[in-house]
């Protein structure tokens, strides 16, 4: 594990139980997260492989969404202490503890991968080999949904997150990583207000060909 790896996994660990509070509503107050969660949730069925992963799910609110909009999610997370609260919080569901960067899952496997603002805090010269890693793990025409803070500079803002230090992208910047690892995008929304720092929330939908 990297330093930088070392660091986010004890930031989270240190936060489980407030981190879990803010999120306890799930997404009744988000309704553009909602509405990307549904299409995706609607186009991996369409796809008909119903295994999907939630990538840095933290204490597993997103992932006890997946199933409830039909589809068979698996949360992993490098934080022990965010996968031993979603254990407890979701008893019914699959979580592991795992770094996005090498997922405990085979080739062509899944029809879905969510990472909802959980590539934040990665390193931006580390974003290519990890989008690899998320396209290894797709069947063909697999879906992808990426969320995170969306900056109107040229290059990705380093800044100081509240639980851990974390980077803004540029959303041009971040399809452009998205094609190179061999997908295919198909929608990108951008709105406010992501939070006091100015930034927007970004949410990107892309698929293997
Ligand atoms: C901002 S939180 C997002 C959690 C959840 N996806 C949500 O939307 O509430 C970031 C999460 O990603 C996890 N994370 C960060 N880097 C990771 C990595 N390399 N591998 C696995 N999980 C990671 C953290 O432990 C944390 O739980």
């Amino acid at each position: 594990m990297t330093d930088h790896q070392n660091e986010t996994r004890a930031a989270y660990d240190a936060v489980v139980e407030l981190y879990a509070s803010m999120f306890a509503d799930r997404l009744e107050t988000r309704p553009f997260t909602r509405a990307m969660l549904n299409t995706f949730a609607e186009l991996v069925r369409d796809g008909g492989d119903l295994r999907v992963a939630d990538v840095g799910c933290g204490p597993g609110h997103l992932t006890a969404v997946l199933y409830d909009l039909g589809l068979q999610p698996y949360g992993f997370d490098l934080s022990p202490g965010m996968i031993d609260h979603a254990r407890a919080a979701h008893p019914t569901l699959r979580f592991e503890e795992a770094r996005m960067e090498c997922l405990p899952v085979a080739d062509d496997t899944l029809g879905g991968v969510l990472a909802h603002y959980s590539m934040i805090h990665t390193p931006p010269e580390e974003l290519p080999a990890l989008l690899a890693e998320q396209a290894r793990v797709l069947v063909p025409g697999g879906l992808f949904l990426v969320s995170f803070f969306a900056t109107g500079a040229s290059e990705p803002v380093r800044f100081d997150h509240k639980v851990t230090p974390a980077h803004s992208w540029p959303v041009d910047r971040f399809v452009d990583l998205l094609t190179d690892a061999g997908f295919v995008v198909s929608a990108r929304l951008l709105h406010d207000p992501a939070s006091e720092r100015g930034f927007l929330d970004a949410h990107v939908l892309a698929r293997l060909p």
